[in-house]
């Protein structure tokens, strides 16, 4: 048998081919039998309508040239941001945002780090709050008026890439967009029953309009506080 194979070319190409092909259908069959290769964790939503517009202004700024969302299993990064990004975090990203570039730190978890006056005074001009900045100001947000109109469009259009937006979600999607930017709404509540630990305040300082700034601060304020990382156990070399 070797030495036929051996004397013959074709023949050793096609047994060769059969026996690479057998191995690349062990790695690939078991993934088709899976519904889902990510691990579902508690507590990750799809976003919020205010959240959503947010991360839209976030993409349509290019704030990922300069930031990642995905915090490495390694000690390093651990201790300095926290808990190692799991896949279900990024689940409802179209597109994700993991970034391969960081001039600027990574942002998977800076909800909660700052406050809502840091984030605001932090986008208008970097350097009033951290002189050594090389971020660009983006002081525009705060003047732009937020446009809601097409936001129950987006989200039933993330529902056909796999987003688990309810119909109750879509419908009221204005509603929640304009309740999450003021505390004092009536919708508050309501809004925070659809979307479980959406923060709710009054994001720019000013609530009688809503802006492109209230939008990118909710959504900043989001990242990364939906799951809590205390129940997923790192060992600790932060693996
Ligand atoms: C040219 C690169 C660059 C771009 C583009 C950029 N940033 Fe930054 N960003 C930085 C740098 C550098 C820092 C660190 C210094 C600082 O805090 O300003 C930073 C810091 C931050 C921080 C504070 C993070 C922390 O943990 O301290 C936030 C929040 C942030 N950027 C948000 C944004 C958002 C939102 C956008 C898009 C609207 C954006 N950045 C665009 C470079 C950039």
């Amino acid at each position: 048998m070797q030495t036929l194979l051996e004397r013959n070319v074709v023949l050793l190409s096609i047994v060769t081919l059969i026996t690479a092909a057998i191995g690349g259908l062990v790695q690939l069959v078991p993934l088709y039998t899976m519904e889902s290769t990510i691990e579902k964790v508690d507590g990750m939503r799809p976003y919020s309508p205010l959240e959503l517009a947010g991360r839209n202004i976030y993409v349509r700024e290019g704030c990922y040239l300069c930031h990642s969302q995905m915090i490495r299993p390694f000690r390093d990064e651990v201790e300095r941001y926290g808990h190692y990004s799991l896949a279900a975090e990024s689940m409802y990203d179209h597109p994700f945002q993991w970034g391969s570039k960081r001039t600027g730190p990574d942002l998977a978890r800076v909800g909660g780090k700052y406050s809502n006056d840091w984030h605001v005074a932090h986008l208008i001009n970097p350097r009033e709050v951290v002189p050594e900045s090389i971020m660009p100001g983006y002081p525009f947000l705060a003047g732009r008026e937020l446009s809601t109109k097409t936001i129950a469009a987006d989200m039933q259009t993330l529902r056909v890439v796999g987003t688990p937006y309810t119909d109750d979600q879509i419908k009221n999607a204005e509603a929640d967009m304009l309740a999450q930017a003021n505390p004092n709404a009536d919708g508050a509540e309501d809004t925070e029953a659809r979307y479980p630990k959406a923060v709710i305040g009054n994001f720019d300082g000013d609530v009688s309009v809503l802006t492109e700034m209230d939008a990118l601060v909710a959504y900043l304020q989001m990242m990364g506080t939906l799951v809590d990382t205390t129940s997923y156990k790192t060992n600790s070399d932060g693996r």
